[in-house]
């Protein structure tokens, strides 16, 4: 019987990030000033970045160093092992092999600090000393802290109310690492005090943080802002671990995989894990790419490709995305990660291309999922990688309905250790689903009526 788990030893971290602008079909769309609708530039985006992640942003180079001083960071938890889900699959009943990429043994227990790490260097090494960032789920806010504690910065997180509401332990584990959180909308902003005016009881949003975090970055001149998902950077970061995939599946003794499984959120965990493939995929391969969201925001399957802000406040340039309005604020669910109206370009773009297709559920059955995981292979998922873990089920039982028997890799992002009031919920029945009616989703999408139009409109 082959291994359950395949490790690689140090030496085989990738030296190079991949950038999928080097290999996609369509050029990426320009990025607009929010003011004047015309493409920035990178002297637009300095005040938020350092001039290095800016040139990322911009990159088509097709790999990317990694400098030796983040290595020697991303040693501490990488290369993350591949398992083959032997368990899961007994469980399930199926005939295909199921394989999950670990990203829950980094220390803030997800695949976010892969780009928290880079992004701190960057940031020192361009003589910034304070980081001004967002968190949804807890996960980035962590692993911002983390990284800004080992690179000798401050770091101020706005932390979604909902979740600093429901994880508290999020919260200590980021003072733990050195940083200061509050929960948004916050008094600390304009943005923040105009949430609150309208609603003292907003639960919050991704889009309301990221304005926040923004409007502090662009207030303080020793202060960065920093972006855990979406943009084409933090992306660019996460390759490190399709990467490791690739030679993993191949010492697995995998010929190749025909499907591909991501969360997403803002997009980063799904391209880190995928955007290799999508380059074999460009090749000739033939491999389902899928892109797993919840059904209460349901960014990739029914938000259309639009211009529009990445978020709240429209302080953020605008990006060509599928979008579901920047106004639009998602249901509460347990998933907090995955609340974001908008979605990276670059996925949005390969969704358009059609090189990665979107799947969405809903909050209680893929809570039974991370049940069946839980129970079979012993790691207890987050409720954002739950999500890919039932897109993994549903793509084994597609492929047992045809008689067929594939390989399927998923990537685990993170463990939900700090989850556990939403598996309680899920336990003891009082885990709700939502379905989002159409006319939310139009009354949302009027925020996006006047903006700029991408040039391919699907
Ligand atoms: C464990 C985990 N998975 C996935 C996500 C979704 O983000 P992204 O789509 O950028 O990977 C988050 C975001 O906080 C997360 O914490």
């Amino acid at each position: 019987m082959s291994d359950t788990k395949v490790v690689l030893p140090e030496r085989d971290i990738p030296r190079h990030w991949y950038n999928v602008l080097a290999d996609a079909p369509s050029p990426p769309q320009p990025v607009l000033h929010p003011g004047t609708g015309q493409p920035v530039g990178p002297d637009d985006l300095a005040p938020l970045f350092p001039m290095d992640l800016i040139l990322q942003e911009v990159s088509t180079d097709r790999e990317i160093p990694i400098p030796e001083e983040v290595l020697d960071v991303l040693r501490l938890w990488r290369p993350t092992p591949l398992h083959r889900a032997r368990r899961l699959e007994q469980a399930i009943g199926t005939r295909s092999r199921i394989y999950f990429k670990n990203e829950s043994v980094s220390p803030a227990g997800s695949h976010k600090p892969n780009t928290a790490v880079p992004q701190a260097f960057y940031n020192a090494r361009a003589g910034r000393s304070r980081i001004a960032t967002e968190t949804g789920a807890g996960q980035w806010g962590s692993s911002m802290a983390l990284a800004c504690q080992l690179f000798g910065l401050e770091c101020k997180v706005y932390m979604v109310r909902v979740s600093y509401d429901q994880k508290p332990y999020r919260r200590m584990m980021m003072e733990t690492w050195g940083a200061s959180v509050v929960p948004s909308p916050s008094p600390d902003t304009n943005a923040g005090r105009g949430v609150l005016e309208a609603d003292a009881d907003s639960p919050g949003s991704l889009g309301i943080a990221i304005s926040e975090a923004v409007e502090d970055a662009a207030t303080h001149d020793d202060t960065s802002y920093c972006l855990g998902s979406v943009l084409n950077h933090v992306l660019l970061h996460q390759t490190v671990i399709g990467q490791e995939a690739h030679r993993q599946l191949d010492l697995a003794g995998e010929s190749g995989v025909d499907v591909v499984v991501g969360c997403v959120g803002g997009g980063s965990n799904f391209a880190g894990l995928a955007l290799p493939f999508v380059r074999d995929r460009i090749g000739g391969a033939e491999i389902d790419i899928v892109a797993c969201e919840p059904a209460a925001c349901p960014t990739l399957t029914r938000g259309p490709y639009a211009y529009d802000f990445g978020d709240t406040a429209q302080l953020t340039p605008l990006v060509a995305m599928h979008t579901l309005g920047h106004d639009f604020i998602p249901p509460g669910i347990h998933a907090g990660g995955l609340r974001y109206h908008g979605a990276a370009p670059i996925v949005s773009q390969l969704v358009v291309d059609g090189l990665v297709r979107a799947e969405a559920y809903r909050q209680v059955e893929v809570f039974e999922s991370a049940i069946t995981f839980a129970r079979s292979e012993g790691i207890i998922p987050a409720p954002e990688s739950a999500h890919a873990i039932k897109g993994a089920i549903e793509a084994a039982r597609r492929a047992d309905e045809a008689g067929r028997e594939q390989v399927i890799l998923f990537n685990l992002s993170g463990h939900g250790h700090f989850d556990m009031s939403a598996y309680d919920a899920f336990l003891h029945g009082r885990l709700e689903d939502y379905e989002l009616p159409e006319e939310e989703i139009q009354r949302a999408l009027r925020a996006i009526e006047g903006l700029p139009k991408p040039e391919v409109v699907v």
